[in-house]
């Protein structure tokens, strides 16, 4: 594997030379713990144990120093976060530093005391996802019994309580038909925002990608399903779509470039500029206590390997897409091309490029897979 912290620490091009702005966001993955088992969950194959998650006085240091950075948002996630019985003292606390909070949550935990209590600490804003609306589907993709049940439950109760809200429906080649059903339950129930975001295959959900990638022809019905969405619903409701990288022709700016926009932080408090850095085995990241968020983002080799175009190779040094994409995503070039400082192979100008796609149309031509489900002790 090259030393990318070699090729970081000597570059001189006009992005690497300025000093970083400071991140906008920062992702808090509290715990892994979660009580869906979902099979596209991106998280990493080995989670952290509740016993190496930070303790509330570590994610308010956290919190703080965000704060301090001039960081402007905040989001709560996981796992599932709301398995931590600290959620509303650190959302209380966010508000108190004035960042924008967020939290993402498959809504099964939610309840109308606990929400009443997250809303008066301060909580400004949930994203509720939904693995579909057929309960057998949704069930098995999710591997938790009845969950549209207690997300349609969550929805009554936080579209009561007047918070602004982002209907998030994870899309998957068993799923897909579904789409247009989505779209009409969310514009009845007027929701402003939707995500229609199709599984992305890290982690977990990579080994899970030939029973989860919908096929050319789903992603042809599901685009023109969102395009007709979008047209009636023009001024009440904004359909975000993300579709499956591996049919696209030019890779995704992930987490809008390296280290540019957000930083993660892994339950036992490992800082990572994307939930899959850790892939990145060539790499250390920096850990709190024994960084601060600063040092991390502006003197860790880790977060300035990948930051800007000077690390890029050709043809993507010399590509006018460069400062827009910034090379697409470093985690799925390793894991489809085998190393971090090649091309992200979903840019049509790989060569890997035709190999990824033929094997997505292969893997979609399999027909219903069995799931290997997450197993994850849960305790709330
Ligand atoms: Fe790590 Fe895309 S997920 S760079």
């Amino acid at each position: 594997m090259t030393d990318t912290t070699a090729t970081a620490s000597s570059t001189t091009d006009s992005t690497s030379s300025r000093q970083p702005e400071p991140p906008l966001a920062i992702l808090l993955e509290l715990t892994h713990r979660c009580p869906l088992r979902c099979a596209y969950c991106s998280n990493p194959l080995a989670l952290t144990p509740a016993s190496q998650e930070l303790d509330t006085a570590g994610w308010r240091e956290v919190l703080r120093q965000a704060a301090d950075m001039g960081m402007l948002q905040v989001h709560f996630s996981g796992g599932e976060p709301m398995a931590r019985s600290d959620l509303t003292e650190l959302v209380a606390y966010a508000s108190e530093l004035g960042l924008y909070s967020n939290l993402i949550t498959s809504g099964v935990l939610l309840d109308a005391s606990r929400l009443a209590a997250l809303q008066q600490a301060g909580l400004n804003h949930v994203q509720l996802s939904f693995q579909g609306l057929e309960d057998t589907q949704a069930d098995r993709l999710s591997g938790f019994r009845g969950g549209v049940a207690k997300k349609q439950a969550a929805l009554a109760l936080v579209q009561q309580s007047g918070l602004a809200l982002t209907l998030n429906f994870v899309i998957t080649r068993s799923n897909a038909h579904e789409l247009d059903a989505m779209l009409h339950y969310a514009d009845q129930h007027g929701i402003a925002r939707v995500e229609v975001a199709n599984t992305q295959y890290y982690g977990w959900g990579l080994q899970n990608r030939a029973a989860l990638i919908p096929s050319e022809a789903q992603l042809d019905a599901m685009t023109a399903c969102v395009t007709q969405w979008r047209e009636q619903t023009r001024g009440r409701m904004v359909i975000d779509y993300v579709i499956p990288d591996y049919y696209a022709r030019r890779p995704k700016a992930c987490m809008g470039g390296w280290a540019q926009r957000f930083l993660n932080v892994m339950p036992d408090g490992t800082l990572l500029p994307c939930h899959a850095a850790q892939t990145l085995a060539h790499l250390q990241f920096p850990r709190v206590p024994h960084s601060t968020l600063h040092a991390a983002w502006y003197d860790s080799p880790a977060f300035a390997a990948y930051r800007g175009s000077s690390w890029m190779p050709e043809p993507c040094g010399g590509c006018e897409h460069k400062e827009r994409d910034f090379g697409g995503c470093r985690c799925q070039a390793l894991a489809l091309a085998g190393s971090a400082d090649t091309l992200d192979p979903v840019c049509e100008r790989s060569p890997q490029h035709e190999h990824v796609v033929t094997l997505a149309r292969r893997e979609a031509q399999l027909g219903e897979q069995p799931y290997t489900l997450r197993s994850f002790s849960f305790s709330a």
